[in-house]
Parts: C-alpha cells; sequence; structure tokens
C-alpha cells in the first residue's frame, strides 16, 4: 500500500508570514483587477517568484467560449516561461475575490493547474513553494506545489 503526505503551513494572522510571502501575496493582490472575468466574475491572480528575483504576475483570461478560458496559474507559469525560458520558479502565490468583494479563505487550485503545476516541477528539476490566500483571513503554503497532485501522469508515462 502506497500513501501520500502533503505538507501544509498555515497562518491566521498573514502579519506573520516570511517577508518574501508576504511581498509574493502583495503582488498578486495587486494584480487582481488585471483579470479578465465578465463571465464568472471570480478574479485571481498568480504571482510567481524566479530563482533571479524577478517576480511575474497572471490573471485569470476567460472567453465567451467558456473552455477557452484559462486559469492565473497557468497564466503566470506560461508567462515566465515565456519571458524568462529555463528560470526556476521559486515560489508562486495565488490569490482571489469574487466581484471585487473581500475573499476570507485561501483557494485550492483547480485539477489543471494542478497538473501545469506537477510538470513545472518536473521541467525544473526542483520544488517550488505555492501560497494560497483570499483577500483576508488565513493563509496556506505548500512548499512543494506538486504535492497537490499525487499519483500523477507525466511527460515519463508517455512512450
Ligand atoms: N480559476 C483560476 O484562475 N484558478 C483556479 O485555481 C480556479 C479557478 C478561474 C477560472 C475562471 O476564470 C474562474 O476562476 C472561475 O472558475
Amino acid at each position: 500500500m502506497s500513501t501520500w503526505q502533503i505538507e501544509l503551513d498555515t497562518w491566521e494572522d498573514r502579519a506573520d508570514l516570511h517577508p518574501e510571502d508576504a511581498e509574493l501575496v502583495q503582488c498578486a493582490t495587486r494584480g487582481l483587477p488585471l483579470a479578465h472575468a465578465p463571465y464568472s466574475r471570480f478574479h485571481v491572480a498568480a504571482a510567481v517568484r524566479l530563482a533571479d528575483g524577478r517576480i511575474l504576475v497572471g490573471t485569470n483570461q476567460e472567453n465567451a467560449s467558456y473552455p477557452v478560458g484559462i486559469c492565473a496559474e497557468r497564466v503566470a507559469l506560461s508567462t515566465a516561461s515565456s519571458v524568462a525560458p529555463g528560470a526556476a520558479v521559486v515560489a508562486m502565490a495565488v490569490v482571489y475575490a469574487p466581484s471585487g468583494q473581500i475573499s476570507h479563505k485561501p483557494l485550492p487550485p483547480c485539477g489543471m493547474c494542478r497538473q501545469a503545476l506537477h510538470e513545472q516541477r518536473g521541467r525544473q528539476g526542483q520544488p517550488f513553494a505555492l501560497i494560497m490566500a483570499g483577500t483576508a483571513g488565513p493563509v496556506w503554503k505548500t512548499p512543494d506545489a506538486s504535492q497537490l497532485l499525487p499519483f500523477a501522469f507525466s511527460g515519463e508515462d508517455l512512450p
């Protein structure tokens, strides 16, 4: 029998976050107005810190043909891969706000984004942290985002 464990740190008060994590959460929060979410009105922003210290932000981009829309996490990862090819992601912070309201609990990434986070970890050969937050309330952090998709399909499964 195999079992998987997910490491999750939680903070009730974001004032207790490490300053670098707090900065990443703040960058994501500032990116929320850049979301294009006229259909769900659910604004999501993801900020990635690269190994060279650069921070890049992605937001969800929806489409009238709903399945065409893309989540903030995958926009951020695609931006990093395009702007800084080969650069390792050190951490990602994801923040959301429905219709400009205050959100009070962290947002766990959707399944498709977990697959993309898992692939990024494989591409760069080292884990990176995922920080999840609302615009208020507690903050969660896993030191290895790929842990959110145990028993994952990957390129190694392809012939
Ligand atoms: N969304 C994200 O951007 N990230 C997630 O992890 C969950 C969902 C977006 C997709 C869609 O634009 C909106 O939130 C509602 O599902």
